[in-house]
């Protein structure tokens, strides 16, 4: 990948311009339960919630959104679009989100993932997340046949 790389920390007064590009990530992504242009809007307005939108020339490649919970942060979503995954964008972000999760002083990194996500599974165990119970139907039916189970992951921090 030749182009410039940037990573930008989204806010109600840079983010509108991200908004359509994300929720098609998302919706490419998650399908049923991606999330619309307004709840992403919602979600950077959150006082506990971080975003970093990963750009490749003028071009959004991936996003992570994540929530500061007292001792915690909490991974909510991560997306790269298929033409730029496997070129270590979404390993760029994940070091974005440990940078933000030490200065506000999280001591633990969690996050769910779908029992079947093979490539975020290998992501975040290559990472150093370790798998720490698992979710009964904790994803809702995407369209792509019923309820999937959740791995918790954590990635200590102290
Ligand atoms: C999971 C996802 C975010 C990974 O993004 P990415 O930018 O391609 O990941 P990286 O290039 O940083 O990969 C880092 C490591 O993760 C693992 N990995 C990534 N994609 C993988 C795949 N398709 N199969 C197996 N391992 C994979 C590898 O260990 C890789 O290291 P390597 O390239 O040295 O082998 C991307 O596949 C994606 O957007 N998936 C759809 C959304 C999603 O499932 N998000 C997670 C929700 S919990």
């Amino acid at each position: 990948m030749k182009q410039t790389t940037n990573i930008v920390k989204l806010s109600t007064d840079n983010c509108e311009g991200y908004l359509s590009s994300i929720a098609q990530l998302e919706q490419l992504c998650f399908g049923r339960r991606a999330w619309t242009q307004s709840q992403l809007r919602q979600e950077i307005a959150n006082t506990f919630a971080i975003v970093f939108a990963y750009n490749l020339g003028t071009e959004l490649a991936g996003y992570i959104s994540a929530r500061s919970v007292a001792d915690e942060l909490q991974i909510s979503n991560i997306a790269v679009f298929p033409q730029y995954r496997k070129h270590g964008i979404a390993w760029a972000l994940l070091d974005m989100m440990k940078e933000s999760a030490r200065t506000l002083g999280n001591t633990v990194i969690e996050l769910e993932v779908a029992v079947d996500n093979v490539a975020a599974i290998n992501l975040y165990t290559k990472y150093g997340f370790v798998a720490a119970g698992t979710r009964r139907n904790f994803y809702p039916d995407d369209g792509r046949g019923g309820n999937r189970d959740a791995i918790t992951m954590l990635y200590k921090l102290v």
